[in-house]
Formats: structure tokens, sequence, C-alpha cells
């Protein structure tokens, strides 16, 4: 049907003549002089975070994770990470230094929808059943489990935990569209626990682990040089090697040697270019006030801000015609993959922004639409890209301050994870923009994005393995 499409003539500046994309791709601009503000008052919420508890906007966390893996980890770890639209299983056999990963098993599971906004019996009660199963699927490995020891898990769960020790903590708070009732302030482990319990599996959480501390650990596992865990996927984060010293809450004697902190950067919102359509839907979200600069960053978000724009374009401008499509009203519609297919039309009548819109507006469009289309989406995209990049600049900025290393010719790795990155280039392409023009030459030689790819899961096992009662 999308050939019937009705093509019109092309406009040669569409967005001069939509005032409202006009005025939203200024309200969207982050030149570089504005972007260094934002890397500066990150940084400066960092160190506040760092010097009481509860103090500024990021959250900070302490993760007991002072000594990352070293490579001599052996035996057999299991990892079970939690934290977006599926969860995932694995098993990792650790060979030590020679061999590192000798085998590795996974499984991904989705989480039913209503599983995400239903009760904590329920949704670990699932994990547990599918954990049962996965472990009863396993086939003989090199290493055997004596008899009576329990499997050792490394627990990846993303969401803001205040960690007690390295396999216990709370949950702070929901972020990500999870709502799970009867959990904030409960410890995530016990939960896990009793529904293992239950389901009489004869394992325990040994380590209790954000994705970006996993990813950090993961990636640490093969590159000592990497000091950043990132992750840009539904939600965002970032995880990075402090100095204990440099750690004023942290009120224990040994000051000496390093920890991973776990930022919660997402929580991130002094200066930033909100405009109405953030403002209105945050309003609308599960996690209202919270976690603005995710919402202007990750996957999650990007479709969404999209379709308020779009919607509000149909109202004052006819963007498809007289009428709104009955669809773009349905939040969430959009989706961040559909944004990238969008751009990535290199057709000369941009055929495929033209299916897409079909597809999931079921509404008919013309050149000119579409290209307004593009438009926004691209304007989302390069905001939220360059604001990514802004935000890797304050960690890396934060660990220069205090270690010189990058002055000092050394090299430093942030290992990245997370579909967002993984398969928007044009999303990358922006982000690494910012990190140049913030970052010059001088350091930019220096730094390497590395896109460890579901090492989370290893990170988990591996620190499991760190942290084994036996
Ligand atoms: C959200 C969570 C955070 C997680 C991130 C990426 O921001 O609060 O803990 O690391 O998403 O998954």
């Amino acid at each position: 049907r999308t050939n019937n499409i009705v093509m019109s003539a092309i406009q040669p500046n569409s967005a001069s003549l939509c005032p409202i994309l006009t005025k939203f791709q200024n309200d969207c601009a982050t030149p570089t002089p504005y972007l260094r503000k934002v890397a500066d008052a990150i940084v400066d919420e960092m160190q506040a975070g760092l010097a009481v508890e509860g103090e500024g906007e990021l959250d900070m966390i302490l993760t007991y994770v002072d000594a990352l893996p070293s490579g001599n980890e052996e035996g057999l770890f299991y990892a079970l990470d939690l934290g977006g639209t599926n969860f995932r299983v694995r098993s990792v056999q650790l060979g030590g230094k020679e061999e590192r990963v000798i085998a590795t098993e996974s499984e991904q599971i989705s989480i039913p929808k209503e599983l995400m906004i239903g009760t904590s019996e329920e949704l670990f009660g699932f994990i547990a059943t599918k954990l049962a199963s996965f472990v009863a699927k396993e086939k003989p490995g090199r290493f055997q489990l004596e008899q009576g020891r329990k499997r050792e898990i490394g627990f990846t769960f993303s969401f803001p935990v205040k960690q007690t020790s390295i396999d216990s903590g709370t949950l702070m708070k929901w972020t990500k569209g999870f709502h799970v009732s009867g959990m904030e302030g409960k410890n995530v482990v016990a939960c896990l626990n009793e529904a293992m319990e239950v389901h009489g599996l004869n394992m325990r959480v040994s380590a209790l682990v954000n994705d970006g501390v996993g990813t950090l650990a993961g990636a640490r596992y093969w590159d000592e040089d990497v000091m950043v865990g990132v992750i840009l996927g539904t939600g965002t984060n970032a995880c990075y090697v402090e100095q204990k010293h440099k750690i004023p809450k942290l009120q224990s004697k040994s000051s000496s040697g390093t920890t991973v902190i776990n930022t919660e950067w997402g929580g991130y919102s002094k200066i930033l270019p909100r405009t109405v359509f953030d403002q209105e839907m945050d309003e609308k979200s599960l996690n209202p006030g919270e976690h603005l600069y995710e919402k202007m960053i990750s996957g999650m978000y990007l479709g969404e801000i999209v379709r308020r724009v779009l919607l509000q374009m149909c109202k004052t401008s006819d963007l498809f015609g007289q009428f709104a499509p009955a669809k773009l009203s349905k939040p969430f519609v959009l989706r961040t993959e559909h944004l990238c297919k969008m751009q990535e039309d290199n057709t000369d009548d941009l055929q495929n922004v033209g299916s897409v819109l079909y597809e999931f507006l079921e509404v008919e469009t013309n050149l000119n639409a579409r290209r307004r289309v593009v438009e926004v989406c691209d304007t989302v995209v390069k905001r939220g890209g360059r604001l990514a990049g802004a935000g890797i600049v304050a960690v890396l900025e934060k660990i220069e301050k205090d270690t010189k290393r990058m002055s000092s010719g050394k090299r430093t790795v942030v290992a990245m994870d997370g579909a967002l990155y993984e398969k928007y280039p044009q999303y990358r392409s922006y982000m690494q923009d910012a990190l140049v023009e913030l970052l010059g030459h001088k350091f930019a030689s220096d730094v390497v994005i590395k896109h460890t790819k579901d090492v989370s899961g290893i990170g988990a096992a591996v620190l499991a393995a760190t942290n084994s009662i036996y």
C-alpha cells in the first residue's frame, strides 16, 4: 500500500515553514561551549555525591567492588541479568590467565510486560522458574561442583541499589518503566534467594552488581586499561574506578586503593536543554521528576519524544494532512529502532521513512512530511548523542583530575554496551563528535571507546568468583 502514497513538491527548506520544528531545533541545540558547561556541571554533581550521602543529583553509589578481575579466576560460575525487557541466565567456565573463558552458555528470556509492574513474588518467582530450567538442561563441563556446594551467581540488577555489601543491597527506586510493588527499600538479593528456595534451587548470590559495573569488570577481565563502563541502552549509566581517598563519604579507615562507583548519572538534571515535550513526557512517566538525563539520552525515550513533537506538528501545521493519525496518540508507539530505520533511509523519496510511518502510524505521507519527520528524529538523536558524549567526558575528566593518567599518555578505555550504542550509527557518531569537540586532540588519542557487547554477564560471573565463599 505504500506505493499509493501521493508525492508532493519538494520544499527547499521544510523546517523554515514549520515554526514548531524550528523552535524545537533551537531549543535542542547543544553547541560545544554548552556541552562543556554540561560536562563541568556533571563533574560537580559527581563530587557532591561523593562528599555526602544524598548530596548532589548523582547517587554515586559505593559498589563494594574494590578488586577488579585479574584474569586468574577459575571455576564454574553463573550470571543472572535483570534490567530491561529481557533477563538472561549464563553459566561461565573460567579457566584462569591462560584460557580465560573456556565455555559459556546463556539463555535470554523476555519478561512479560505485566510482570514489570506486578508484585515482587511474581517477578522473582518467574525468574527462579527459568533459572531452574536452565540448570536442569545444563551439560557437564570441565568443572564439577563438589557435593553440597551451592552454585554461585553474580546478579546483575540494573537499577539504583543502595549496596550494603558486595552481595546485598536495597532497591532505591525503579527506573525504565519497571514498577514492581513492595520492593523499594527491600533487599533484592533476599527477594531472589526466597524465590530460589521456594523452587528448590541450591544457588546463592555471591555478587550483586549494576550492569555498568558488570560491563567494567567484564571488559577489565581482558584489558587492564578499562576505567569506565558505560551503558547506552534502554536506560543509561556510567560506573568507573575511583580513588578511595577522593570519596569523603566513605567512612572507612582504609582509604587507600581504588573502588568502583556506580554514578547513576541518569539522575543528572541541571542545565539540560529540556523542552515542553520532555517535560510532558516526564510528567506522564512512572518516575516523574527523576532520571531526567536518562530521559533525554537513552533508548527507551527517544522515540517517545519524537512522537510528542510530531503530534504537536500535526495539530498546528498539518504535518500529515488535515488530521493527526489516531495511532500517533498512543504513547511509545514510535521506538528508537524506528527512528534509526528512518534516519538510515538513503532513497530519493525516503521510501523507508514512508513505510515506517505507514506501518506504525497508519498514515500515508508525501516527501515533504517524511523530510520533516527525519528532521525531528535527527534533532532528538543529535541532542541525545551529544549529551551522552558530554557525560563520558565528565567521567574522564573526574578520573584525570585525580590520576593524571591521560596527560601522562596512558591509554584509558571506556567499555561501552547497550543496544542504543550498538544499533544506532547516527547516535554513535553524534556522541563521538561531542567527545572530539570536548576532549581535543590531546586526550582523544589516549581515550578508547570499546564496544564490549554482553560482557556484563561475564563480569558478574567473575565478580562472583572473586567473592566466592568457598
Ligand atoms: C537505569 C538504572 C541504572 C542502569 C541503567 C542502564 O538508569 O537506574 O541502574 O545501570 O538504567 O541499564
